[in-house]
């Protein structure tokens, strides 16, 4: 593959995404109003758009597990008093794919995700025509009844898997109100007295206030079994711990597919990893960890691996030293920048999930499988990444790519140094390869789930003459 190719898929697909966010922001809303316009004398008017009856329903499926009080964001959702007087900025952040945070390309790579929160073109719409006819409320009558939320401490995923079976804290950490970001890696002991094996993982603050303070926090999973290091991957410096779970502002749970997991031995410990970075006021929290277990002596089929596809070069040489000489990140001042690696697949594989990760220039992030055959599929790509959203785009079971041995996965990551990145904290400054918010990294988290040949054989045949990003986008 030539540079020439990969420039010019990063250019198509840049330009597809403005273009886009062009059309809706400019086309779409004026489209609408001229057609309300031309309906003011004979033609039957168009049914008006009301909160009570169209914009309510919309918000309670897809605004207010976060917009209400006590969640996450800074203002309610809920009633009319509470939402008219945001309507022009819910108009601008919904046509801008902003709100709700669902940054991915959905017209490239892999189409249906298990957790997709995002508006359909309909509902945008909705929201376009209810603030452009001055956000009426309607009649109160039509409002739908008040959604239930559950209470605050809730595990998300509770509400499909029940109560956890087990929860692990790390222990707290104080950060002080003016400080320089600080790496917490304290171990917890996981109380397995038998091998078990984990059908979900959920990671969270412990407090509200903690999710302020925690920029991401990593749980390495430490336990005296070589299989458990990505078998496969191998060439990235992440393989020397293997991964149970990842947690980054605005990030959910992980749930395997039937018959899949991780596992866990006895005597096994949570080695963590969490960043923290002060706010202006002092805040203690901890960090905590739920796992849903498959039941006593049931071992699923399959064993998933969280794997960080780097989008780096240099992450061979295991030193400190070393991977900081090595890591060919070099971002000048008020620039674009790119970088990309590759990662041979060794056996074949399904892909479940997407999670890129860059800090504050991150500006996109493209993740394409060469197959064996040479051709090239698009995985996934994230155009207006957003360093305050890590979403996790988790693949529908029947879209995730199922990929046959020696493909290889090449992530690019772009960078965007200047000042037209509303997160830039400088444009003057260079920037390197780092752990801190302002030096940058670039990687695609994944959980990769090897199958055997012969699996992947009975399904490369039951979707012949396809190739596999074509097959797993009709299957
Ligand atoms: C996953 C949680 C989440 C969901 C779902 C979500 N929001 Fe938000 N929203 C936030 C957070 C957190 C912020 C503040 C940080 C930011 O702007 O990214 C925010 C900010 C906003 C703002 C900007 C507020 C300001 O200060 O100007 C608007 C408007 C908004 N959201 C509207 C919506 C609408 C409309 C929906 C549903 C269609 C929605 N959001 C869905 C979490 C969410």
């Amino acid at each position: 593959m030539t540079d020439a190719r990969l420039l010019r898929n990063c250019r198509v697909a840049g330009l597809g995404a403005l273009a886009l966010g062009a059309f809706l922001t400019l086309s779409g809303p004026a489209a609408i109003a001229a057609e309300a316009s031309t309906n003011g004398g004979t033609a039957p008017a168009a049914k008006p758009v009301t909160f009570a009856k169209d914009v309510a329903p919309i918000l309670q499926a897809r605004c207010q597990e976060c917009h209400r009080q006590g969640s996450m964001a800074p203002m309610s959702l809920i009633t009319y008093e509470e939402t008219r007087p945001w309507a022009k900025s819910i108009r601008q952040r919904v046509i801008t794919h902003q709100m709700p945070p669902w940054h991915i390309d959905k017209t490239v790579g892999v189409h249906e995700f298990k957790n997709d929160m995002s508006l359909t073109d309909d509902q945008i719409a909705t929201i376009v025509r209810w603030v452009d006819s001055g956000a009426p409320m309607g009649d109160p009558k039509d409002m739908p009844p008040p959604r239930q939320w559950p209470a605050d401490n809730e595990w998300k995923a509770a509400k499909e898997l029940g109560q956890p079976d087990l929860v692990i804290k790390s222990d707290p950490y104080t950060m002080a109100a003016h400080h320089q970001d600080v790496w917490w890696r304290p171990v917890s002991d996981i109380p397995v007295t038998e091998p078990r094996w984990v059908r979900a993982v959920e990671v969270r603050p412990t407090t509200a206030a903690g999710r302020r303070v925690t920029h991401h926090a990593v749980a390495y999973l430490a336990q005296d079994d070589p299989d458990s290091v990505l078998p496969g991957t191998g060439d990235s410096d992440f393989g020397a711990r293997s991964f149970l779970m990842e947690w980054a502002i605005g990030k959910g749970y992980d749930l395997y597919r039937p018959d899949t997991g991780k596992l866990l031995l006895p005597g096994s410990q949570i080695s963590w990893d969490i960043h923290i970075h002060a706010v202006g006021e002092e805040i203690q929290d901890s960090v905590e960890l739920a796992l849903w277990l498959y039941p006593k002596g049931q071992e699923p089929k399959y064993r998933t691996y969280l794997t960080a596809f780097q989008a780096l070069r240099g992450f061979k040489d295991s030193t400190a030293a070393q991977n900081r000489l090595g890591k060919n990140m070099d971002i000048a001042p008020n620039s674009m920048s790119q970088t990309d690696n590759y990662t041979v697949l060794r056996k074949p594989a399904i892909l479940e999930n997407f999670q890129p990760h860059m800090h504050l220039r991150g500006k996109a992030m493209l993740v394409e499988a060469i197959l064996p055959d040479g051709s090239v599929q698009t995985i996934s790509y994230v155009g207006n990444f957003n360093f305050n959203w890590m979403t996790n785009y988790i693949y529908a079971d029947d879209a995730a790519p199922v990929l046959p041995k020696g493909t290889v996965i090449h992530v690019t990551a772009w960078y965007d140094n200047t000042t037209a990145n509303p997160f830039n904290p400088d444009p003057d400054q260079w920037v390197g390869y780092g752990d801190r918010t302002v030096d940058e990294m670039g990687h695609a988290w994944m959980n990769v789930t090897y199958i055997s040949d012969e699996d992947y054989n009975a399904w490369a045949a039951k979707h012949k003459n396809k190739l596999p990003a074509e097959a797993t986008a009709q299957r």
